[in-house]
């Protein structure tokens, strides 16, 4: 089931899965709608094994009002922690309980290399992703002798369809800061996604994986 704030684009991704995904609009800043999706996954499917926590304030709009610790608003602090972490935190605080009852399961949190370094902007965003590495490896101390596994993704650059409307240079930009022949694809996270939540990665918890083509190995 995929839960998304633009029920359209849920609606549109679902439709490309096929039969056996369907769409839900939710909203990751309202406990109550995380409630409503934990329950309605549970309604059609039954049992959780999987849980994906993608949802992310990004964006022109977040990235022109998060900068430094001095000019960044409280506002978008506290929207930023609220869609980023509150959020992951939530669901996992109404998922955990059916996954643990069914013998275990996989989450996996969206982080960023934003998360792991300082920088001279983005500090709203950064901080938050940094939280979620650290927030994955309490649920993965806490939950992991039952079977459910946690682990984060930190993506660098990946060639997005919001990322190349609001920077149409970014392919450029982010190919000069990787040591790869290419920049991030969208598929490349999808792959790493797949890899955490499979039994592939059955001894693998508490971690955090980068995909970002080398570009902190070169920085
Ligand atoms: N694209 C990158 O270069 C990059 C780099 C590092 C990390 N990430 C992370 O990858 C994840 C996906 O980002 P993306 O680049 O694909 O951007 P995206 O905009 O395509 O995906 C973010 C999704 O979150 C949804 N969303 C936003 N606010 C929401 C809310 N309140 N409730 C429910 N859904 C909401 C949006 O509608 C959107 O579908 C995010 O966690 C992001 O921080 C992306």
């Amino acid at each position: 089931m995929i839960g998304d704030i633009n029920a359209d684009g849920a609606e549109k991704a679902a439709a490309d899965i096929g039969d056996a995904a369907s769409a839900v609009r939710f909203d990751a800043t309202d406990q109550q709608s995380i409630q409503d999706l934990v329950a309605a996954v549970l309604d059609r499917h039954g049992r959780i094994d999987v849980i994906h926590n993608n949802a992310a304030l990004v964006g022109p709009d977040a990235w022109f009002t998060d900068s430094t610790v001095i000019d960044t608003s409280v506002e978008m602090w506290d929207r930023a922690f609220a869609t980023n972490v509150r959020s992951i935190f939530l669901m996992c605080k109404y998922a955990l309980p059916h996954m643990v009852a069914a013998g275990g399961g996989s989450i996996v949190n969206m982080a960023s290399v934003g998360g792991m370094r300082g920088s001279t902007g983005l500090t709203a965003y950064g901080t938050t992703k940094a939280a979620v590495i650290g927030l994955t490896r309490f649920i993965a101390a806490q939950h992991g002798k039952e079977g459910v596994r946690c682990n984060a993704i930190a993506p660098g650059v990946i060639r997005t369809q919001q990322l190349l409307d609001a920077v149409p240079d970014l392919p450029r930009q982010a190919l000069a800061g990787v040591a790869s022949p290419r920049v991030g694809e969208p598929s490349d996270i999808a792959n790493m996604v797949l890899f955490l939540a499979s039994d592939e990665s059955a001894f693998v918890n508490g971690e955090v994986y980068r995909v970002d083509g080398g570009g902190m190995a070169t920085s």
